[in-house]
């Protein structure tokens, strides 16, 4: 896929299958990530957690609750794989650490898509996961960090997610020219 393509591919998986995602698939999605933006290059604002224990992504899930979901499945729709975002508390006040975390999310999203891989930006158990700092050593967060933003990953159960192009359109946001 060029691009374009992988772009108009992308779209948020929320029902994976078991399959296990493999180590090389995981080791080209975090080099996705390190090619992302980031705010002032400041590469220690950012940690990540890459979640492979079935009970910890679950215990997660149960912490941010059903209705954080849309499947009744809660927020991480039992993928096999849960990435954690977190940046350095500086970072929160002023913005860059879910800035941050939006630029990782989308090379890593556009990765899985190239791969043939379901992902989806979860934001649903930050809030969750912030008012529980006392997991966050078994979560793999340094102290002074907070996690901000989490990806799912897995093989999508339904495979049109990741290989149905969407039509481009430029409609979905109002644009404003100024000319
Ligand atoms: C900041 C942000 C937070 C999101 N959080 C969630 C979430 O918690 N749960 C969820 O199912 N989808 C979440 N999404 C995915 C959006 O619902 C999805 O991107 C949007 O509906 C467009 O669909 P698409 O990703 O298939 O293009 C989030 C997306 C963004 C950008």
């Amino acid at each position: 896929m060029n691009i374009m393509q992988t772009i108009h591919t992308r779209k948020t998986c929320r029902e994976f299958t078991d399959e296990p995602v493999t180590r090389e698939q995981i080791q080209t999605i975090l080099e996705a990530a390190n090619a992302a933006p980031i705010g002032m290059h400041d590469y220690e604002a950012v940690e990540f957690s890459v979640i492979t224990d079935r009970s910890v992504i679950d215990k997660i899930d149960a912490l941010a609750g059903p209705n954080a979901g849309r499947m009744g499945t809660g927020p991480t729709y039992k993928a096999p794989v849960l990435i954690l975002i977190s940046g350095e508390e500086g970072g929160l006040e002023r913005g860059t650490a879910y800035c941050n975390a939006a630029g990782i999310i989308e090379n890593m999203a556009l990765a899985a898509t190239d791969l043939g891989l379901g992902s989806g930006y979860i934001l649903g158990v930050v809030k969750a996961l912030q008012s529980h700092p006392e997991l966050f050593a078994e979560l793999g967060v340094d102290e002074g960090y907070i996690p901000v933003s989490a990806m799912t990953l897995g093989h999508a159960a339904d495979p049109a997610i990741v290989t149905e192009q969407r039509e481009p359109t430029v409609s979905n946001f109002i644009t404003h020219f100024v000319e």
